[in-house]
């Protein structure tokens, strides 16, 4: 059974869209927590364009579950994950024009730099998940570093709009999950998946938790948080 783990990133972006204090993300994760995420996800960008620094500190200190910190690899935003200390980091490649992050980081470009990484959040005992392609060549890479966990990028699967398409990137997913999960690795996946298509991934049985972001903050802005989260979760249990 997969579990589901709430990016809270658009509460911020709707803050941010009056430059206030509305409405708070760290409301947001409290409420996400009460009623079923088993994680709290957020992505502090480079250019701070919705999560901040306030808002990780705070998230750190308030969050019950666990805290995932989704970021980008270069010296400040490491510093900073050495200092908070979250469960968890994932790993995201990050572009400063991109209104998402766009693909899985390419891990297999450069082992030695992504290795000194994981051991310097391990140090800290900080688990370290790269969010990377279903792809064998960027698992194996993932292996080579010493990490704990991959996210695998769901949001072609999502994009897929035949039902071929949407099957082969399934079977894509699914391999790339069973070879993760055989080679050690603990397996998640997100980007893109929403009420309608996240069933079949929760369904592949080696991946274990989904990261939602966009679909359930939109749906909470019309339903609330509490059911939002509530019906995502049943999905996501497959309940
Ligand atoms: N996983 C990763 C690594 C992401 O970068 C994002 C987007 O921030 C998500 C999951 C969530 O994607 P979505 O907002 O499309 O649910």
């Amino acid at each position: 059974m997969a579990e589901l783990a709430v990016n809270i990133d658009h509460i911020a972006t709707l803050r941010e869209a009056r430059g206030g204090i509305e409405p708070d993300p760290v409301t947001a994760a409290l409420l996400a927590e009460l009623h079923g995420a088993v994680g709290i996800v957020c992505h502090l960008r480079e250019d701070r364009r919705h999560v901040n620094d306030r808002d990780v500190r705070m998230l750190r200190e308030t969050v019950q579950t666990k805290l995932d910190l989704e970021m980008a690899a270069t010296e400040e935003i490491i510093g900073i994950a050495l200092e908070i200390i979250p469960e968890l980091v994932t790993i995201v490649p990050e572009k400063r024009e991109e209104l998402t992050t766009e693909g899985g980081l390419n891990v297999a470009a450069d082992i030695r730099y992504y290795t000194t990484l994981v051991q310097r959040m391990h140090e800290k005992d900080i688990e370290v998940s790269f969010f990377i392609e279903p792809s064998t060549t960027q698992i194996e890479a993932v292996i080579e570093t010493g990490a704990d966990i991959i996210e695998l990028h769901t949001g072609t699967y999502a994009n897929a709009r035949t039902a071929h398409d949407v099957q082969l990137q399934l079977a894509r997913i699914a391999e790339a999950a069973q070879y993760a999960h055989e080679s050690g690795l603990r397996v998640t996946a997100g980007h893109g998946l929403n009420y309608v298509n996240v069933a079949p991934v929760v369904s592949i049985p080696q991946i274990v938790e989904v990261s939602i972001g966009h679909a359930l903050i939109s749906r909470a802005v019309i339903v609330g948080m509490e059911r939002a989260v509530r019906d995502m979760a049943a999905l996501v249990r497959g309940v």
